[in-house]
Protein backbone atom coordinates (compact mmCIF):
# COMPACT_ATOMS: atom_id res chain seq x y z
CA UNK A 1 0.00 0.00 0.00
CA UNK A 2 0.91 3.74 -0.70
CA UNK A 3 2.69 5.06 2.52
CA UNK A 4 3.53 8.82 1.39
CA UNK A 5 2.69 11.12 -0.64
CA UNK A 6 4.54 14.26 -3.04
CA UNK A 7 2.82 17.17 -3.70
CA UNK A 8 4.39 19.53 -6.68
CA UNK A 9 3.37 23.29 -5.65
CA UNK A 10 2.66 25.27 -9.01
CA UNK A 11 -0.43 24.18 -10.47
CA UNK A 12 -1.36 21.97 -8.02
CA UNK A 13 -1.22 23.81 -4.54
CA UNK A 14 -1.26 26.97 -5.51
CA UNK A 15 -1.68 28.60 -9.57
CA UNK A 16 0.95 30.52 -9.65
CA UNK A 17 1.48 29.30 -14.15
CA UNK A 18 -0.28 32.81 -14.13
CA UNK A 19 2.26 34.90 -12.25
CA UNK A 20 5.14 32.99 -13.94
CA UNK A 21 3.58 34.10 -17.10
CA UNK A 22 2.66 37.64 -16.42
CA UNK A 23 6.79 38.32 -15.34
CA UNK A 24 8.14 35.93 -18.44
CA UNK A 25 5.52 38.07 -20.95
CA UNK A 26 6.79 41.51 -19.41
CA UNK A 27 10.37 40.58 -19.88
CA UNK A 28 9.57 39.18 -23.57
CA UNK A 29 7.56 42.49 -24.06
CA UNK A 30 10.14 44.59 -23.34
CA UNK A 31 12.55 42.54 -25.70
CA UNK A 32 10.03 43.48 -28.30
CA UNK A 33 7.53 40.22 -28.94
CA UNK A 34 4.80 38.51 -27.67
CA UNK A 35 4.18 35.94 -25.33
CA UNK A 36 1.00 34.02 -25.45
CA UNK A 37 -0.56 31.31 -22.54
CA UNK A 38 -0.48 28.79 -24.91
CA UNK A 39 3.60 29.11 -25.39
CA UNK A 40 3.20 28.84 -21.37
CA UNK A 41 2.72 25.80 -21.18
CA UNK A 42 6.10 24.77 -22.42
CA UNK A 43 6.95 26.39 -18.86
CA UNK A 44 5.14 24.19 -16.36
CA UNK A 45 8.04 22.20 -14.53
CA UNK A 46 10.35 23.63 -16.08
CA UNK A 47 13.38 25.45 -14.41
CA UNK A 48 13.68 29.18 -14.49
CA UNK A 49 16.92 29.20 -16.45
CA UNK A 50 15.57 27.03 -19.09
CA UNK A 51 12.49 28.57 -19.12
CA UNK A 52 14.64 31.84 -19.90
CA UNK A 53 16.48 29.81 -22.49
CA UNK A 54 13.14 28.85 -24.28
CA UNK A 55 11.75 32.34 -24.34
CA UNK A 56 14.86 33.46 -26.13
CA UNK A 57 14.32 30.80 -28.62
CA UNK A 58 10.80 32.45 -29.17
CA UNK A 59 11.68 35.86 -29.49
CA UNK A 60 14.92 34.63 -31.83
CA UNK A 61 16.86 36.79 -29.12
CA UNK A 62 20.89 36.25 -28.55
CA UNK A 63 22.08 37.07 -25.21
CA UNK A 64 25.38 37.52 -23.22
CA UNK A 65 25.96 35.67 -20.66
CA UNK A 66 25.61 39.23 -18.71
CA UNK A 67 22.03 40.02 -20.14
CA UNK A 68 20.95 36.52 -19.55
CA UNK A 69 21.65 36.83 -15.58
CA UNK A 70 19.89 40.28 -15.75
CA UNK A 71 16.89 38.79 -17.28
CA UNK A 72 16.79 35.84 -14.69
CA UNK A 73 16.72 38.37 -11.64
CA UNK A 74 14.66 40.71 -13.19
CA UNK A 75 11.66 37.92 -14.01
CA UNK A 76 12.07 36.70 -10.77
CA UNK A 77 12.37 39.74 -9.10
CA UNK A 78 8.58 40.75 -11.08
CA UNK A 79 7.56 37.05 -10.39
CA UNK A 80 8.20 37.68 -6.64
CA UNK A 81 6.64 40.99 -6.49
CA UNK A 82 2.64 38.88 -7.47
CA UNK A 83 4.17 36.62 -4.64
CA UNK A 84 4.59 38.67 -1.89
CA UNK A 85 0.53 39.78 -2.33
CA UNK A 86 -0.88 35.81 -1.73
CA UNK A 87 -2.66 34.53 0.71
CA UNK A 88 -4.47 31.36 1.92
CA UNK A 89 -7.06 32.43 -0.83
CA UNK A 90 -4.92 31.39 -3.74
CA UNK A 91 -4.49 27.63 -2.24
CA UNK A 92 -6.53 25.60 -5.10
CA UNK A 93 -9.91 24.12 -3.67
CA UNK A 94 -10.23 21.22 -1.72
CA UNK A 95 -6.35 20.85 -1.25
CA UNK A 96 -6.62 21.59 2.63
CA UNK A 97 -9.24 19.14 3.01
CA UNK A 98 -6.93 16.42 1.65
CA UNK A 99 -4.09 17.70 3.39
CA UNK A 100 -5.50 17.51 6.11
CA UNK A 101 -7.36 14.06 6.08
CA UNK A 102 -3.60 12.96 5.01
CA UNK A 103 -2.04 14.42 8.06
CA UNK A 104 -5.01 12.94 10.15
CA UNK A 105 -4.06 9.28 9.46
CA UNK A 106 -0.65 10.46 10.04
CA UNK A 107 0.69 10.13 6.35
CA UNK A 108 4.08 11.69 5.40
CA UNK A 109 4.62 14.67 3.01
CA UNK A 110 7.05 16.51 1.23
CA UNK A 111 6.87 18.92 -1.80
CA UNK A 112 8.49 17.91 -5.16
CA UNK A 113 8.75 21.26 -6.78
CA UNK A 114 11.38 22.82 -9.66
CA UNK A 115 10.71 26.31 -7.62
CA UNK A 116 13.35 27.90 -5.72
CA UNK A 117 10.61 30.35 -4.17
CA UNK A 118 8.78 27.39 -3.37
CA UNK A 119 9.63 27.83 1.04
CA UNK A 120 8.59 31.32 0.38
CA UNK A 121 5.05 30.53 -1.56
CA UNK A 122 4.23 27.67 1.02
CA UNK A 123 4.69 30.16 3.69
CA UNK A 124 2.72 32.75 2.17
CA UNK A 125 -0.18 30.76 1.97
CA UNK A 126 -0.03 28.67 5.41
CA UNK A 127 0.47 25.54 4.67
CA UNK A 128 4.36 24.95 5.70
CA UNK A 129 3.45 22.94 8.36
CA UNK A 130 2.00 20.05 6.63
CA UNK A 131 5.05 18.95 4.78
CA UNK A 132 7.93 16.76 6.53
CA UNK A 133 10.71 17.79 3.81
CA UNK A 134 10.41 20.17 1.38
CA UNK A 135 12.57 19.12 -1.85
CA UNK A 136 12.97 22.20 -4.64
CA UNK A 137 14.76 24.33 -6.98
CA UNK A 138 17.12 24.91 -4.02
CA UNK A 139 18.58 20.74 -3.77
CA UNK A 140 17.36 19.38 -7.24
CA UNK A 141 20.05 19.08 -9.75
CA UNK A 142 18.51 17.39 -12.11
CA UNK A 143 15.04 18.53 -13.89
CA UNK A 144 11.64 16.60 -14.01
CA UNK A 145 11.32 14.50 -16.08
CA UNK A 146 14.48 12.96 -14.33
CA UNK A 147 13.27 11.35 -11.18
CA UNK A 148 16.20 13.41 -8.51
CA UNK A 149 13.53 15.50 -7.53
CA UNK A 150 10.85 12.72 -6.09
CA UNK A 151 13.16 10.36 -5.20
CA UNK A 152 14.47 12.81 -3.00
CA UNK A 153 11.75 12.96 -1.21
CA UNK A 154 11.17 9.32 -0.96
CA UNK A 155 14.26 8.40 0.69
CA UNK A 156 13.91 11.90 2.96
CA UNK A 157 10.60 10.74 4.12
CA UNK A 158 12.00 6.81 5.01
CA UNK A 159 9.72 5.44 2.09
CA UNK A 160 10.24 3.29 -1.32
CA UNK A 161 9.51 5.32 -4.24
CA UNK A 162 6.76 2.47 -4.61
CA UNK A 163 5.18 3.30 -1.91
CA UNK A 164 4.93 7.22 -3.13
CA UNK A 165 1.88 8.55 -4.36
CA UNK A 166 2.41 12.23 -6.47
CA UNK A 167 0.35 14.64 -7.52
CA UNK A 168 1.46 17.09 -10.80
CA UNK A 169 0.38 18.91 -13.46
CA UNK A 170 2.83 19.21 -16.05
CA UNK A 171 3.53 16.41 -18.76
CA UNK A 172 7.62 16.39 -17.28
CA UNK A 173 5.90 15.63 -13.83
CA UNK A 174 4.20 12.65 -14.48
CA UNK A 175 6.87 11.40 -16.35
CA UNK A 176 9.71 11.93 -13.52
CA UNK A 177 6.96 10.39 -11.19
CA UNK A 178 6.42 7.05 -13.43
CA UNK A 179 10.19 7.39 -14.08
CA UNK A 180 10.66 7.19 -10.13
CA UNK A 181 8.51 4.36 -10.07
CA UNK A 182 5.53 6.18 -7.94
CA UNK A 183 2.28 5.77 -8.37
CA UNK A 184 1.37 9.12 -10.55
CA UNK A 185 -1.56 11.16 -10.11
CA UNK A 186 -2.30 14.06 -12.57
CA UNK A 187 -4.27 17.05 -12.13
CA UNK A 188 -6.06 19.21 -14.65
CA UNK A 189 -6.46 18.17 -18.26
CA UNK A 190 -6.76 14.41 -19.11
CA UNK A 191 -6.18 14.59 -22.84
CA UNK A 192 -2.36 16.47 -21.59
CA UNK A 193 -1.39 14.59 -18.97
CA UNK A 194 -2.68 10.64 -20.34
CA UNK A 195 0.46 9.03 -18.62
CA UNK A 196 -0.52 9.47 -15.37
CA UNK A 197 -2.00 6.32 -13.77
CA UNK A 198 -5.13 8.48 -12.25
CA UNK A 199 -6.53 11.48 -13.40
CA UNK A 200 -8.85 14.42 -11.83
CA UNK A 201 -9.54 17.92 -13.00
CA UNK A 202 -8.08 19.35 -9.33
CA UNK A 203 -8.34 17.87 -5.68
CA UNK A 204 -12.52 18.38 -5.50
CA UNK A 205 -12.54 15.50 -7.67
CA UNK A 206 -10.83 13.22 -5.14
CA UNK A 207 -12.63 11.63 -2.46
CA UNK A 208 -11.33 10.77 0.92
CA UNK A 209 -12.78 7.36 0.03
CA UNK A 210 -10.10 7.38 -3.02
CA UNK A 211 -7.37 8.27 -0.69
CA UNK A 212 -8.34 5.74 2.02
CA UNK A 213 -8.14 2.95 -0.68
CA UNK A 214 -4.53 4.10 -1.68
CA UNK A 215 -3.24 3.76 1.59
CA UNK A 216 -5.27 0.53 2.93
C1 LIG B 1 7.99 25.14 -11.56
C2 LIG B 1 7.11 25.90 -12.51
O1 LIG B 1 7.24 24.67 -10.48
O2 LIG B 1 9.03 25.99 -11.06
C3 LIG B 1 7.94 26.50 -13.63
O3 LIG B 1 6.14 25.02 -13.06
C4 LIG B 1 9.05 27.37 -13.03
O4 LIG B 1 7.13 27.24 -14.48
C5 LIG B 1 9.89 26.55 -12.06
O5 LIG B 1 9.87 27.90 -14.05
C6 LIG B 1 11.00 27.37 -11.38
O6 LIG B 1 10.40 28.31 -10.54
P1 LIG B 1 11.16 29.51 -9.82
O7 LIG B 1 10.16 29.99 -8.80
O8 LIG B 1 12.39 28.95 -9.19
O9 LIG B 1 11.48 30.53 -10.86
MG1 LIG C 1 3.49 22.18 -11.54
Amino acid sequence: GIKAFIFDLDGVIVDTAKYHYLAWKKLANELGFEFTLEQNELFKGVSRKRCLEILLDIGNVTATQEQFDTWMVEKNEDYLAYIDEMDSSEILPDVPRVLNYLKGKNIPMALGSASKNARAILEKVGLISYFEYLVDGTNVTKAKPDPEVFLIGANKLGVSPEACVVFEDAVAGIQAANNAGMTSIGIGDESILSEAQYNFKDFTEISNDFLGQLIS
